[in-house]
């Protein structure tokens, strides 16, 4: 290896102190880089200068970056999503704002755009603006659901075999009502689509994964809707265990990438009208739909 990291934990994330993600990045660095990705789930670049054109380049070595053409989630480029409660101008916005509501969403456990058909590959995060040390609140976690699927019970993995999630974009509103309606626009691209709870991995030896969210609908195809909001509280209160996730603790210009495939993640509540607080986001397209148990995959 070439370039040095530390673990976060054996089973998720590590840390590169030595390295400039705003050049390019040689074949050797990128295979090096896409291992750890596959082993570990989760890389934090510490010290990085980014801007948003430098991270799309970056992110554009894993794949095609999903684009957010919605109005007040991008300025300049629509493949960077401003995970922010400042406007793209600087502006700290009240907390009224549908653009900070749609932060404090992010607090739910969840993996990004799993209301999409081909869900996210991998998400990476600069933190542009981050809270000072003196505030609480504000780290993201990330649990690891590789993990968390082999610690399940034997007949919850039986009872999770055939079901699936339905994925909706417009059901944030049922969770946060000051939203205001999408646009038809909005509602044509984004129909609601199921994935199976249960994500086979094809590329890890068809290992097995949880795979759900609690930011968009906790309805469960087959289920009655209170019968899946019992069974989708269970497994938020299942997963949210120290032994599945990890904590990073924001540092002025960290770069953080996770696989939105093994991964869910949260921000810890702050106090959204006290600090500012200001993120870009590029994000990698999925390549697949989530295949499941019952999917034929070859
Ligand atoms: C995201 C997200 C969490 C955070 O950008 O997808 O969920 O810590 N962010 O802001
Ligand atoms: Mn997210």
């Amino acid at each position: 290896m070439s370039i040095d990291f530390e673990n976060i934990t054996d089973h998720t994330g590590v840390r590169i102190y030595n390295f400039d993600a705003s050049k390019n990045v040689n074949e050797n660095d990128l295979n090096e880089i896409k291992k750890l990705m596959q082993d570990k789930h989760f890389i934090c670049f510490k010290s990085q200068k980014l801007d948003e054109n430098s991270l799309i380049n970056f992110s554009k070595n894993f794949g095609n970056l999903e684009s957010y053409p919605e109005k007040n989630k991008t300025k300049k480029n629509i493949q960077i999503f401003n995970v922010a409660n400042v406007s793209a101008d600087g502006e700290h916005l009240s907390e009224n704002d549908p653009r900070v509501v749609l932060q404090k969403n992010n607090s739910r456990w969840h993996t990004d755009s799993s209301y999409r058909f081909y869900p996210a590959l991998y998400s990476l995060l600069f933190g542009k603006e981050t809270l000072p040390k003196k505030a609480s609140g504000g780290q993201t976690q990330f649990s690891n659901m590789l993990l968390a699927y082999k610690s399940l019970p034997d007949d919850v993995k039986e009872k999770l075999k055939p079901l699936h999630q339905v994925h909706s974009y417009n059901d944030i509103r049922r969770l946060e009502p000051s939203l205001p309606e999408l646009s038809i626009d909005e509602k044509r691209n984004f129909p609601p689509v199921t994935h199976p709870l249960i994500r086979v991995h094809p590329d890890r030896d068809m290992k097995k994964s949880l795979f759900f969210t609690s930011n968009t609908s906790l309805e469960i195809g087959g289920m009655s809707f209170k019968e899946g909001k019992d069974l989708h509280s269970w497994l938020v209160n299942f997963i949210s265990n120290e032994e599945f996730y990890v904590t990073h603790e924001w540092e002025l210009n960290d770069l953080i990438m996770w696989d939105n495939r093994v991964l869910l993640h949260r921000v810890l509540p702050y106090d959204y009208s006290k600090y500012r607080r200001a993120m870009i986001r590029g994000t990698i397209e999925g390549t697949n739909p989530v295949y499941g148990p019952f999917s034929q995959i070859n």
